[in-house]
């Protein structure tokens, strides 16, 4: 695909002194539509050549010669140098690259020989998989593929919780009641009335909170019996969290949670140790961060226990010296931005080279909250992701039951339209922002939404299918398609790749999402503008190659953020 911004620093190179690279870092693409595609702002040069940009601007623009025709015409607007891109050059360079890369359109080599470990969803065994470990899930998931697809080898890593104090508590109460439970058929319900009735007991009780702390260290050190209750849990528990994953599609390369660095968390304490960091203080060890302006690092508790900041130690080494990693990424709410602070600023300490300890990125993101109110996380008061999952499919089958009671397999084109629904919901503002859950929004189809796109998409298909043949690229007249209306589709086709490496950049699916929702309605204002099937034989070839582009690359978007299409709705 010809890259009209090389093009353009390539020739301004030419004529100024000025490193291409530089020249193309300043190029701009004017948010204004009327101020050309690309723009070159000439005040840097002011300085240096001791002209007025506008005066620079001026003489630029006349000694500019582009060889292939390209450039419609450059304007100079208050410094600025404007470049209108000839449209048919848009046109023919999108659509012929669209029709030789098929589903690989946008794909890049950026990555490659790069290695991307990213840590995301990771809920805790014997606890809820809920809302809040939803958003964790999508967001991970979209980074996943956006950055698989421009090339970097991503592993995904689930740090699952399954270590920790409040499994000495959990063994506890099942010695004492777990007949009492149906723990096989409900394992995660069950469990939770067990935790919460020990934790009663425990605040009663000083002799039970300290039993419960030496089944914990009796797990640490392998007891058979602490062990084997604790696999149980674990085991049950994954197979509750599977039937979420199943509706999300969502899989990941690595399972070592937390209780993995059982074995591998001494080592951090000897480093640490070694390099006289670790300071008593009230009982317990820490790394003091005060001259950082943070609270200290705990790395054991007075009892003697490890903490989660200390697996998150462990993880780090092991994630270095396993995965060799160009990144480290951890995907959680804002509410452990502290948390990662702390252990990052300890991680310098670990002996391990800077191009590991540099390149450690929380992505924090905001809180869920219903539109009745906050979602309230304490127990007894949790909605589960699975049957939030099931309400919003078979919400759709409702809607879907009025609108198109005849439709085929409507069970499998629920689950697309339900489950991309909430996932789009989850990506459509940048993640940081609390987000608002509500199902009026989310499955509004002709929202900003997910179903809305998938609608569209099912509409580029159906006119395909009515024209009953798919015309051939070469036989396409790229000048054929000169309104405004198809102008501006074909320079969002051309963007694709372009807002991938933007969202991957700044970790922020919902610019792949928002970018999807603008093809989508500049296809609908396409769409509604000319007329498609019926028109003069080139016309309608090359409308048709626009409709079919417009579907390819909504698809290939859609499921980078992890959203599958219908081919019907
Ligand atoms: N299990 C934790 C929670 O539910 C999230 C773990 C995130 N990853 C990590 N390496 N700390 O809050």
């Amino acid at each position: 695909m010809i890259n009209f911004k090389q093009k353009i620093a390539e020739e301004i190179a030419k004529e100024i002194s000025m490193s291409q690279e530089e020249i193309y870092g300043y190029i701009e693409v004017p948010t204004d539509e009327k101020m050309g595609d690309f723009s070159f702002p000439c005040f840097k040069l002011a300085k240096s050549l001791k002209k007025a940009p506008q005066m620079i601007a001026e003489e630029l623009k006349q000694k500019l010669t582009f060889e292939e025709e390209i450039i419609q015409k450059i304007e100079v607007v208050n410094g600025y140098l404007n470049f209108y891109i000839e449209p048919k050059a848009f046109v023919a360079t999108t659509l012929t690259e669209l029709s030789e890369k098929q589903e690989d359109y946008g794909k890049s080599k950026e990555g490659n020989g790069k290695n991307i470990v990213i840590d995301y969803s990771a809920p805790n065994i014997a606890k809820p998989f809920h809302i809040g470990h939803l958003r964790s899930t999508v967001i991970g998931g979209a980074i996943y593929k956006i950055y698989g697809f421009l090339g970097y080898h991503c592993t995904g890593v689930n740090h699952l919780g399954d270590y920790g104090t409040q499994f000495g508590k959990l063994i506890e109460g099942y010695k004492r009641w777990g007949e009492e439970y149906q723990i096989e058929e409900n394992p995660i319900d069950e469990l939770t009335k067990i935790y919460v009735r020990i934790n009663n007991l425990c605040k009663e009780d000083e002799t039970v909170l300290e039993a419960c702390r030496d089944n914990f260290k009796k797990l640490e050190e392998g007891d058979p019996y602490c062990v084997e209750i604790w696999n149980k849990f674990r085991e049950l528990s994954l197979k509750e969290f599977q039937k979420v994953y199943d509706l999300l599609q969502i899989t990941f390369d690595s399972w070592n949670g937390e209780a993995f660095y059982s074995d591998k968390m001494s080592e951090v304490v000897e480093i640490l140790k070694e390099k006289n960091l670790l300071k008593s203080s009230e009982g317990a060890m820490v790394v003091d961060l005060s001259e950082k302006e943070m609270p200290p690092c705990i790395i054991e508790k007075t009892n003697g226990s490890t903490t989660y900041a200390t697996r998150d130690l462990a993880a780090i080494l092991y994630r270095a010296r396993t995965y060799d990693f160009y990144k480290a990424l951890y995907v959680t709410s804002y509410e452990q931005i502290l948390h990662f602070k702390q252990v990052f600023e300890t991680a310098k300490n670990l002996n391990l080279d800077e191009k590991y300890t540099d390149n450690l990125v929380h992505i924090p993101f905001g809180m869920i909250q219903l539109k009745e109110g906050k979602m309230s996380t304490r127990e007894g008061n949790v909605i589960k992701l699975e049957d939030l999952l099931n309400e919003a499919i078979s919400r759709v089958m409702k809607i879907m039951e009025e609108k198109n009671p005849n439709l085929e397999k409507k069970e499998e084109i629920a689950k697309k339209i339900g489950i991309g629904a909430v996932i789009f919901n989850d990506l459509y503002n940048s993640r940081i922002k609390d987000e608002i859950f509500d199902w009026d929004t989310m499955l509004n189809f002709n929202g900003e939404t997910g179903p809305y796109m998938q609608y569209i998409y099912v509409r580029t298909k159906s006119l395909l299918e009515k024209a009953e043949y798919m015309p051939n690229i070469e036989d396409i007249n790229f000048a054929k398609l000169e309104d405004e209306a198809s102008i501006r589709v074909v320079k969002l086709l051309y963007g694709f790749q372009d807002i991938l490496k933007q969202a991957a950049e700044k970790y922020e699916p919902y610019i792949l999402a928002r970018y999807l929702i603008r093809l989508a309605q500049s296809f609908s204002s396409f769409y509604n503008e000319n007329k498609i099937l019926g028109e003069e034989k080139q016309v309608q070839d090359a409308r048709l190659y626009l409709t079919y582009s417009v579907g390819l690359v909504l698809k290939v978007g859609a499921n980078l953020l992890g959203i599958q299409m219908p081919d019907r709705m």
